[in-house]
């Protein structure tokens, strides 16, 4: 019997940490219906985890996924800003009636606890910078009411119903097998892409708008810790680098690690992003014992050759 479930494990994060858990030895179960998420990321563990074929908006469905299991790793959702902006019903039906079957099943189930992939989103465009967990929300978009909308139903679970959960607010977080080619990808992903075919990565705005990039080995790192630590249930945390960096700088260190020559061409923004982003990332490290152990040049090194070779292929 499977002892962690990880939802929305054939994602791009979900499956990171789906691998970190099988090199640990532990029994995972996978939950998915692969809309965004390939079963491919997955395929090379195959025969060592289970894989359930499902939909978070099902009951039944998460409450036969959660049955004996210890702890979820819920990473399951609609991901993207823009994705929320073009279908925003489809998004909170995923996102938030989805979170609600997962913490509904996990206290019938008694599970121990449950990890939650919260977003920096919730910040939306508060001024201050970075961003601590003392400041309040304020969502710019549908995905970011969603998100949020989940780390709030966990925080009530713990409350109301004992149901132990810990909520990790992700700062754009990318690394190896994040999709480059959807239109809602995130921007590592699309300029490597573009770089390594020669083209011009597309800057969205003036470029001047900044994020905190965390390497995925951080969030993985930030989920085991936060699965076992004492005294944290029911709390939120930042999970990022603590540094920013503006989308310009990001697209010409990438051209210089890949020595491309291509410029950017810049297209209007979009509708819903968030100008700056930085995590202040001290409760993480207090509470978990989180760091970041992999900066940001170290980790768009490892993710361009894991393009490299995937593309080369
Ligand atoms: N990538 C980031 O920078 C980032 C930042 C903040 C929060 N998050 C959150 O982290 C989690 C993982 O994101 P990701 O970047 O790996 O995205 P992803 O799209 O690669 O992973 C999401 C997974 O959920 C699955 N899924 C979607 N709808 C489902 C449904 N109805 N039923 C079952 N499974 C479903 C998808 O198939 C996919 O495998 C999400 O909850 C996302 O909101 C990600």
């Amino acid at each position: 019997m499977a002892h962690y479930l990880v939802t929305g494990g054939c994602g791009f994060i979900g499956s990171h940490l789906v691998e970190a858990l099988v090199q640990k030895g532990e029994r995972v179960r996978v939950f998915d219906n692969c809309s965004t998420g390939k079963a491919e990321n997955i395929a090379h563990l195959q025969g060592r985890i289970e894989f359930v074929d499902g939909d978070l908006r099902e009951l039944e469905a998460v409450n036969q996924a959660v049955a004996g299991v210890s702890y979820v790793f819920h990473q399951g959702a609609r991901p993207s800003v823009a994705r929320s902006v073009a279908d925003p019903i489809l998004s909170n039906n995923v996102n938030i009636n989805g979170t609600l079957n997962v913490l509904v099943a996990a206290r019938d189930a008694g599970v121990k606890r449950v990890i939650y992939a919260a977003s920096s989103s919730a910040y939306g465009n508060i001024p201050t910078l970075p961003r601590s967990e003392t400041l309040a929300p304020q969502p710019a978009s549908p995905y970011a009411i969603t998100k949020y909308v989940g780390e709030c139903y966990c925080r009530v679970f713990t409350q109301v119903y004992g149901l132990e959960t810990v909520a990790l607010r992700y700062f754009n977080i990318f690394g190896p097998r994040q999709d480059p080619t959807s239109q809602y990808s995130a921007v590592i992903p699309k300029f490597i892409h573009a770089y390594l075919h020669g083209n011009s990565p597309a800057i969205e705005g003036d470029g001047e708008q900044s994020r905190d990039f965390t390497y995925i080995a951080n969030a993985v790192h930030a989920n085991l810790l936060a699965c076992h630590a004492e005294g944290v249930a029911g709390e939120v945390f930042n999970i990022g680098c603590g540094q920013q960096t503006s989308i310009n700088r990001l697209a010409s260190l990438i051209g210089e690690m890949m020595e491309a020559d291509a410029k950017p061409v810049y297209t209007s923004s979009r509708p819903g992003d968030v100008r700056h982003s930085r995590a202040d990332i001290r409760k993480a490290q207090q509470l978990l014992g989180y760091e970041s152990k992999v900066e940001l040049k170290t980790g768009l090194c490892r993710t361009i050759d894991w393009f490299l070779r995937r593309f080369d292929a």
